[in-house]
């Protein structure tokens, strides 16, 4: 008989002969600026834990005080098998976070994005989506059928171009960005959005995954960092990146949220988070408040590892965050690139398409306001080591 699945030999040799097949790296530590693999240390220029704070002690504590009172799931969707307090409790949190009305939890950020995106707008509408964004805004594009038009990145002419042409339309129309790209590290131009996203009448909405608890006074995210926090109305963030725990948010108008718990699947028909993840976040987003040396921290390091980098030559794309993307082109140089490093006692991995455009693979490297002047430095060093063989 034929195996039904026979073509996926096709497939799998396909990824191998592109250099773009993945393989697991198994850490034997949690996310600290040093892992350890194998039994030998590494300095993790790779995690999005931007703060440290999936390790922080008071974190942990909060986490295990919830898993002794509730255990460890949730037991189902909310409104099956009820909400906890603490549900409650960290949607409050987040709304005044965010300084909104209301916020609303999901269990990942990718289902915040998919289910809200596909709610908000249906066959007869159009999306407006910046082509680097996020692969769970893609997917919530496609999910809701809308037609999408995808702007060149970061180009708010190109996208006026395209709002102009539908400017007839009548339907609801949806602008969708990241504010700080996962893989450029780079920044939208977030007032000059606004503005035209309330002259063309669109609703916006924005992606605060990488920008949460590192822009921003308080490290609310961009909105604060811009001074726009009461004209986004569709504020998507996760809870897995800088706060270093699980989950995804929208915060909003209070109808807004009301409007996400009756209609979007992806959070009605979804098991809630669990009570350790949960309280997790609680203290996390208390501690981004109350402790902003964490961020002028993070900041000067950015900075020092920037600086370091600009002076071995290699390229570096613009970016405005804790993500430093080293160019390095196509998938077969960085691998080896990568592979260097890890020699050299750096672990972080080559990004290849599809998560990056081909001949853009990078080693997109990620600072923690737990890192030292002394990683960062021992790190350039390694990055030298790996750069000669491209010279
Ligand atoms: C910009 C962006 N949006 C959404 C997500 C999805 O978030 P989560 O990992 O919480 O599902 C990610 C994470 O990879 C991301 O980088």
């Amino acid at each position: 008989m034929n195996d039904p699945l026979e073509w996926i030999k096709e497939e799998l040799k396909q990824i191998h002969d592109k250099q773009l097949f993945r393989l697991l790296t198994e850490l034997e530590t949690g996310q600290s600026p040093e892992v350890t693999i194998d039994g030998k240390r590494f300095i993790l220029l790779g995690s999005n834990s931007y703060l440290g704070l999936s390790v922080d002690p008071k974190v942990i504590e909060s986490a295990r005080l919830a898993l002794e009172k509730y255990g460890t799931g949730s037991g189902g969707s909310r409104l099956v098998s009820g909400s906890f307090d603490l549900h409650r409790e960290l949607e409050e949190k987040i709304a005044e976070f965010k300084n909104t009305e209301a916020a609303i939890l999901f269990s990942s950020g990718y289902l915040a994005n998919i289910g809200t995106i596909s709610a908000l707008v249906g066959s007869d509408d159009i999306i407006y989506s910046d082509e680097l964004n996020h692969a769970s805004i893609i997917d919530g594009a496609r999910l809701s059928r809308s037609t999408v038009r995808i702007y060149k990145h970061l180009d708010l002419n190109h996208l006026q171009e395209l709002l102009e042409a539908d400017k007839d339309r009548k339907c609801r129309k949806l602008i969708v960005t990241d504010t700080v790209f996962s893989m450029d590290g780079d920044l939208v131009p977030l007032p000059e959005l606004v503005e035209l996203s309330e002259r063309y009448g669109c609703i916006l909405m924005i992606d605060e995954a990488h920008a949460t608890g590192v822009l921003g006074k308080r490290g609310s995210g961009a909105t604060e960092h811009f001074g726009v926090e009461d004209r986004v109305p569709v504020v998507m963030g996760t809870l897995s990146k800088a706060i270093g725990s699980l989950g995804g948010y929208i915060a909003g108008s209070k109808e807004l949220i009301d409007f996400i718990r009756n209609r979007v699947r992806s959070y009605i028909f979804d098991t809630s988070l669990p009570p350790a993840s949960i309280a997790a976040s609680i203290t996390a987003i208390d501690i981004i408040g109350n402790e902003p040396q964490r961020r002028e921290h993070l900041w000067n390091m950015v900075k020092q590892f920037k600086t370091g980098i600009e002076n071995t030559g290699l390229q570096i794309l613009p970016s405005h965050s804790a993500i430093i993307p080293v160019l390095i082109g196509d998938a077969e140089p960085a691998l080896n690139f990568a592979k260097m490093l890890r020699e050299n006692g750096v672990f972080t991995p080559a990004v290849r398409p599809p998560s990056v455009p081909h001949g853009m693979c990078r080693i997109r490297v990620t600072i923690m306001a737990k890192h030292t002047g002394e990683h960062v430095d021992t790190a350039l060093k390694v990055f030298r080591t790996a750069y000669e063989p491209l010279k």
